[in-house]
């Protein structure tokens, strides 16, 4: 039957608020009227006319979530207000000092606080103009984030029409959420990436953020995000006046958007405490991550009177949940040699998921926490994941001991090379030097690494194969590889053995500085090594430098000295460089390093050819700093595409203003620097024990 324009239309618009309907209904008060598939179909309708009367298609559309194209990159965006971040507190006495001082400062004998479960996603902004859903974007610095509006309109949670059937939505609102990925579809994303034969993402919040920041909003709407909103940022007061925290969850919802079901109105700080117990409880049944509880005032007036400090408001707390333990069993113990020769002593695991990771070796440290804790080979444990990735054995479950445990001890012997080890305080050390691969391989992966000598596709794997080969046997060896060489390894082909022997000869230009850094002098990092490099100015002064001369350096302590003297005092090590200067090596300060020393840079608007991460790594090469603040303190204002309010500040205050073609001159970029490098990705188990 054909359908005339004017029915079409009021089909349309009688579809959009039916579906809407059910949004609010599944996921806003989560008591769903239909089923998916009746669902589907009011979907399925809507699409077709719409398909047929494509006048009629409006961005708010249900059909319409994605639809813009790739990004090229993502805009810089300023926040309506500062997102702030929390103060932690981890314990009971924490928290209770926390409420004495809110108390003390109010002058009342008693706070209400609501409480909320801590999300752990990534906090975004979003913003509605006329109820319409206008504006996306993550938190950034706080000030201001990245524009994620197309990526964010994906989420099914996210409505892009408010409701105003109960209270009448602002003129303008901007709300903060947290945007997480179920346990579950995170680990169903995880599967899907080993599958690829790619590595495998630490938590769901990494995966979160990844899905988030793509460039394709399509492959956004691939990865299933969810979202809880908790804070109402800004609002047109058009009649209405939400007067505490409470009052502003019950108005999100109203609007249809959706707060967490576990949020709950506590009479005082002892319900927040059991509130936060009880949470604890049920943690692990929760279809998300949480780890801890917010504790907020719920009073907006008594919200102000405490006011907030720069990066945290004064009337709240997260509180954290202490470290998820999981029990295993430790199989063996093995012996690790780092890069300077330190051996590490690791556990390996009876693998345990622990919240959708997989963990089969755990850091035991040094031979000192081993005793302490009486940990031995056979033993049950507890571990628990410190700092997210990296795990730990946090204690022996004595009572699972049968006495068939055996206790271990360090070798006296390097477990890679055989030779002699020596105890240095806590640790133990292979004395081999680069005679031992483990410590050569390490050594070889550093020197090439994106902020020593860069020498791209020189990681890893490839070093491993090129010493295993026989290949590398020395640092210096790097210089003397030819493609021939190269083509005898399994993973090379013409290609890129020419691109590796190019990557190879740029290097030899990257200055003083960062060889200095890449050729791993213990306690020298990258800033010591700049400082060395200012003073020194060539690989020769710095060879024969004393103790004392150095200690002169304000920055440079007793024990970095030694280390720096007992380097270049060893033969090996002066050899060495000999070798690497007749190859061609750079070795002499070119002003150029330091050339931004102590200059402070303001970027604002987004560049062309890097993201504010990359700029911000290219300045602090050459010694400058990257502020977020204009002041006029500031040396430089980098102006972008679309730039903020810095601009106009930078003007009104007479600072020096560049354009990214200006910027790029000033710091020198090379062509190859503008190729988009690999950016910072997540550390795997693996690759850190590698
Ligand atoms: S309130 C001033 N509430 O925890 C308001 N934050 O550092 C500050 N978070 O970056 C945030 N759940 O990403 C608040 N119910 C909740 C939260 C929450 C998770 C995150 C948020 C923030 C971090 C705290």
């Amino acid at each position: 039957m054909e359908i005339s324009r004017e029915e079409a239309k009021k089909r349309i618009e009688w579809l959009r608020k039916e579906i809407w309907r059910h949004n609010y209904l599944y996921y806003v008060l989560n008591k769903p009227e239909i089923s998916d598939e009746e669902y589907d179909k009011l979907m399925d309708e809507l699409r077709k006319l719409e398909e047929k009367f494509p006048e009629f298609i409006t961005p708010d559309s249900p059909t319409q979530r994605v639809g813009a194209p790739p990004a090229k990159e993502f805009k810089a965006v300023k926040h309506v207000k500062p997102m702030l971040s929390l103060d932690t507190a981890r314990d009971e006495e924490e928290i209770r000092a926390f409420d004495r001082r809110i108390k003390k400062e109010l002058g009342v004998d008693e706070v209400e606080y609501v409480a909320e479960p801590k999300l752990d996603g990534l906090s975004v902004e979003l913003i509605y103009e006329d109820g319409k859903y206008v504006r996306g974007s993550t938190r950034g610095d706080g000030i201001e984030g990245e524009d994620v509006t197309e990526n964010i309109r994906t989420i099914r949670a996210v409505p892009l029409v408010l409701r105003d059937d109960e209270i009448p939505y602002p003129k303008k609102l901007a709300v903060r959420g947290e945007v997480i990925m179920h346990i579950k579809d995170f680990e169903e994303f995880n599967r899907e990436l080993i599958q690829k034969g790619e590595e495998p993402l630490a938590n769901p919040r990494n995966a979160a953020a990844g899905s988030l920041r793509r460039l394709d909003p399509r492959e956004t709407a691939q990865r299933p995000l969810d979202i809880f909103f908790y804070e109402i940022m800004h609002y047109e007061a058009n009649g209405i006046k939400i007067e505490s925290q409470w009052d502003a969850l019950q108005t999100l919802k109203k609007w249809g958007l959706k707060i967490n079901p576990y949020v709950k109105l506590c009479k005082n700080i002892d319900d927040a405490i059991k509130y936060h117990d009880e949470m604890e409880k049920i943690r692990e049944d929760l279809e998300y991550e949480i780890d801890g509880v917010v504790i907020k005032v719920n009073k907006f007036e008594y919200q102000e009177a405490l006011g907030v400090k720069t990066r945290s408001p004064r009337w709240a707390i997260a509180y954290k949940f202490p470290p998820r333990k999981e029990e295993t069993q430790i199989l063996d113990i093995m012996v690790q040699v780092g890069r300077t020769g330190i051996l590490t002593p690791v556990a390996l695991l009876k693998p345990v998921d622990v919240k959708g990771v997989t963990v089969s070796r755990a850091t035991l440290h040094n031979e000192d926490y081993i005793k302490e804790k009486d940990i031995r080979i056979g033993d049950w444990v507890r571990i628990a994941r410190a700092g997210d990735v990296i795990p730990e054995v946090i204690e022996v479950i004595k009572e699972k001991r049968t006495g068939n445990e055996k206790e271990f001890s360090m070798p006296k012997e390097c477990p890679v090379c055989g030779s002699h080890v020596v105890r240095e305080g806590a640790y133990y050390r292979c004395t081999g030097g680069l005679s031992c691969p483990a410590q050569l391989k390490r050594s070889i992966a550093h020197f090439a690494s994106k902020n020593a000598m860069d020498i791209e596709g020189l990681g890893g794997k490839t070093v491993d194969l090129l010493v295993e080969k026989g290949l590398i046997k020395r640092i210096s060896d790097i210089y003397r590889l030819t493609k021939r060489d190269l083509m005898r390894i399994p993973r090379f082909a013409e290609k890129s053995a020419k691109n590796l022997i190019e990557a190879i000869e740029k290097s030899k230009n990257r200055g003083l500085a960062r060889l200095i850094f890449a050729l791993g002098i213990p306690n020298v990092g990258e800033h010591t090594a700049r400082l060395l490099a200012e003073k020194f100015k060539s690989i020769d002064k710095l060879m024969k430098a004393t103790e004392a001369e150095l200690l002169a350096i304000k920055e440079i302590g007793p024990e970095t000295a030694s280390s720096i003297v007992n380097f270049f005092n060893e033969e090996r090590n002066r050899k060495e460089i000999e070798e690497l200067k007749k190859l061609g090596i750079k070795m002499e300060y070119e002003e150029e390093e330091g050339k931004l020393k102590g200059k402070v840079f303001v970027f604002t608007g987004s560049l062309k050819d890097f993201s504010r991460e990359e700029a911000k790594e290219i300045v602090e090469k050459l010694g400058g700093i990257v502020s977020n603040s204009v002041s006029k303190n500031v040396d430089y204002v980098v102006v972008g595409e679309k730039p903020g309010s810095k601009y106009e500040k930078a003007k009104e205050l007479g600072l020096k203003i560049i354009n990214e073609e200006e910027f790029k001159k000033l710091v020198g970029i090379e062509k190859e620097e503008e190729e988009k490098k690999d950016r910072g990705r997540i550390v795997t188990l693996d690759e850190f024990f590698k």
